[in-house]
This record gives structure tokens, C-alpha cells and sequence, in this order.
């Protein structure tokens, strides 16, 4: 048999794979399963109506470009349309800064190939999104963590990781970080620090990659929109790559996302996405624009807070009932995320495998940490299973953990 490791590229070799991706491959194969791992949308509030509507209109063969070669940067209208999502949110982008993307998560990969040298640090939260860790992995970056609090990021943590990294004579350029409804601890980064962080990036010469996916899912009980506003929305000195997404919002299925930087950065953005797809899907890209155009994101966006809501709050109560007082968490005031610290003795790694007996997985806590900690925690995501599941995934996650 052929040896493949020799043909392997050092990128090839130090690929890093999503334990998010792996737990889906799991699913697949287990259709009694109940998953709260993955971060998927609930497909209930997917419009199929009008998707199936748009999507008749659009493939009536009147308008050949529908199924043509577009540009890199983007459909022009959806990149209009983007505009004005992004005002909504309190940010005024030109469209030279605005490009749009395969999913977010693209964005990353843009963000660590154009701007990422093997061995440069790059700051991530303590735990952080594993599709952020995996794209600056994979260019070999040199990941750092910081501490977070409540209230999001730690600032004087973050300062004394920066200076005790540039000491040691290593570049420092990135800080990535999700302030809203953080994936995996659902937690949203306080005003405050968001305009302390500005200034922060400015004084130390640090671009921030604020990755917000999840910020019109804000649960009116505990949390305004207003306390959402992006980091980007203050930028007056170019200081922040914004990325985000219409997966959470419409559906992830067409994969358009798009990420807002400033000109000069957004055109490498755009030279390095030429050469990964030419383009980001055309047929979804329409999709999403005509979808737009119907208002869908103003009349979905009430509804899948509110269904997102009702499901945080049937897992806390079954939590509660099932488990009492063996888990505890910050309650999740938005997003699609409840993060769990374990009982004393008991590991993330053992608890999956006799979770998987019981037909119930979830994510480990330490796949979100770059320093090897984590072992304590769990992320279970609410978003996916219908409400009627949540409560025996919970009796399941009881099981597991009173088994040993
Ligand atoms: C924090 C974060 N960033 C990016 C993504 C990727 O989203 P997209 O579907 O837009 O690629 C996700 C998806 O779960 C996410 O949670």
C-alpha cells in the first residue's frame, strides 16, 4: 500500500480536526441519539415556504446569471442587503470593506491565512470556539489563552498574556474572541469591556477578530439588543475584522456568511478567497438575498428567540429537577449554548463514553481549551433536539453521570 504520510504537506500534517465535526459523524449513525452537541439551528423555523418559493422563481431559466460564475466579493445586491443588516446592528460599512463568505467560518480561515505567520501568537478566549482554534492551527499558529470572568474576556489577564508573550519575543497581532452568546459559554462580553478593549487594541497595536454569530439571538428576559452591540459598531480607528453569518438567522445549509474589514485588509481577503472557490455559492447567495428581501430576517428573528428561550429554559429546568444542585452554569442569555462545570472527580472524556452508552453525546469541555484544561466542563447545546427531547437527553445525561 502507498505510504501517504511522506506526500503530506507540513499544513497536511498539522490539520486539526473539529471534535464538534467528529460527535456529528457519531450522530449520523445513531438515529435514537439524542445530540446536544452540535450548534445546529432549530430546522422547525427553517422558512421552507419561501425558500421553495424564491428558489422556483429563481430557477425559471429567465436569469442565466443565477446559475453563473459570480463575483468573489460577492452578489452586489446581497452585498447591498448586508449593508443594511450591518446598520441595523449600529455598523456603517462602505462596500469596499465588505466581502462576503462561505459561512463565517471562512472568514476565519481568510483571516488566519492572510494575516497569520506559523509560530505568531494569536489570543483566544479560555475556552474559545474549536472552528477558531482549528483555522489558526492549522497555519501553524501559536494559540494563547485568556482567562474570562462573568462578564467575558478578562482585560488584565489578556494585558499580562500579551506582555509576557511579546517579552518572550514572539509576535502578537490577533485577539479572537465571540462577545455575544459565546460558543461554548453562552457568554456575552459586557459594554464596558467591549469600549476598554477598543482602546486596548489601539494602545497595543492588536487587531481583535470579533466572530458574532449569534447576536440577534439575545433572550429578552435577561439581556436588549443594545447590550449586543458589536465591537465593530465603536471602531473609529480600524481596529476590528468582523465576521458573521446568515446560518443562525435563515439557515446553514447555503453557507453565506460574510466578514467586514477594513479596505486595504478586505481586498487581501478577497485575493485569498479567489483562489479557495472563485466565489461563494451563487444559487445561495440569491437565495439569502431574496429571502432578505421578504423580510424574513425581521419576522424570523422574534420567533427564534423566543423558541430558543423556551428551550434554554426547558433544559435549566430539567437540569434542575433531574440533576439538582450535581451541575452548575451561568444561565445563557442568548444563543444556543449551556456550558456546565461537572462534579468534583468527574472528567469530561469518561462521561461522554458512558454517556454514549446511554445514547446521548454532547462536547467535551477541554476541546474548547488550548491549554489542556477544561476536564470539568461540558457544552450542551439546547438549539437542535426539539423540546420533547431535551428533558430525556437530560434523563440520559442523569444516567451517565450517577453510573460509573
Ligand atoms: C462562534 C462561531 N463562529 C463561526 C461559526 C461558523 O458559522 P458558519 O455557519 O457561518 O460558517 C460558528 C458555527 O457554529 C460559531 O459558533
Amino acid at each position: 500500500m502507498t505510504e501517504y504520510n511522506a506526500f503530506l504537506s507540513p499544513t497536511g500534517r498539522h490539520l486539526h480536526e473539529s471534535a464538534i465535526r467528529r460527535m456529528g459523524t457519531v450522530v449520523a449513525k445513531a438515529p435514537d441519539l439524542v445530540s446536544f452537541a452540535a450548534g445546529y439551528p432549530d430546522p422547525s423555523l427553517f422558512p421552507w415556504d419561501d425558500f421553495r418559493e424564491i428558489a422556483a422563481q429563481l430557477l425559471t431559466g429567465a436569469d442565466p446569471t443565477v446559475l453563473q460564475y459570480g463575483p468573489t466579493r460577492g452578489y452586489t445586491p446581497l452585498l447591498d442587503a448586508t449593508i443594511d443588516v450591518l446598520a441595523g446592528r449600529g455598523i456603517k460599512a462602505d462596500l469596499n470593506e465588505l466581502l462576503i463568505t462561505t459561512g463565517s467560518q471562512q472568514g476565519l480561515d481568510l483571516v488566519a491565512r492572510v494575516l497569520v505567520s506559523p509560530g505568531d501568537v494569536v489570543l483566544v478566549e479560555l475556552p474559545a470556539y474549536t472552528g477558531g482554534i482549528s483555522a489558526f492551527k492549522n497555519v501553524q499558529a501559536h494559540l494563547v489563552g485568556v482567562q474570562q470572568d462573568d462578564e467575558g474576556i478578562d482585560l488584565d489577564d489578556l494585558d499580562a498574556v500579551l506582555v509576557r508573550e511579546r517579552g518572550g519575543g514572539r509576535k502578537v497581532n490577533l485577539l479572537y474572541l465571540v462577545p455575544n452568546f459565546q460558543n461554548p459559554t453562552g457568554r456575552l462580553l459586557s459594554l464596558d469591556k467591549r469600549h476598554l478593549l477598543l482602546e486596548w487594541a489601539e494602545r497595543r497595536d492588536v487587531l481583535i477578530v470579533e466572530d458574532d454569530p449569534y447576536g440577534a439571538l439575545f433572550f429578552d428576559d435577561v439581556a436588549t439588543e443594545e447590550e449586543t452591540r458589536p465591537i465593530r459598531a465603536d471602531d473609529a480607528r480600524g481596529r476590528v475584522i468582523y465576521l458573521s453569518t446568515y446560518s443562525k438567522t435563515l439557515a446553514p445549509g447555503f453557507r453565506v456568511g460574510w466578514m467586514v474589514a477594513p479596505a486595504e485588509l478586505a481586498d487581501r481577503f478577497e485575493t485569498a478567497k479567489q483562489s479557495i472557490d472563485l466565489t461563494s455559492g451563487v444559487l445561495d447567495q440569491r437565495l439569502v438575498h431574496e429571502a432578505i428581501q421578504r423580510g424574513l430576517l425581521e419576522t424570523l428573528a422574534p420567533r427564534l428567540r423566543n423558541l430558543y428561550k423556551h428551550k434554554r429554559d426547558v433544559m435549566e429546568r430539567s437540569l434542575r429537577e433531574q440533576l439538582g444542585t450535581l451541575l452548575s452554569w451561568p444561565s445563557p442569555k442568548g444563543g444556543f449554548f449551556l456550558w456546565a462545570t461537572l462534579p468534583p472527580g468527574e472528567e469530561d472524556n469518561a462521561l461522554l463514553l458512558r454517556a454514549l452508552e446511554k445514547q446521548l453525546v454532547f462536547v467535551i469541555g477541554s476541546a474548547f481549551y488550548v491549554d489542556g484544561n477544561g476536564h470539568d466542563k461540558i457544552r450542551l447545546s439546547f438549539s437542535a433536539p426539539t423540546p420533547e427531547r431535551i428533558p430525556e437527553g437530560v434523563r440520559r445525561l442523569a444516567a451517565a453521570l450517577t453510573s460509573t
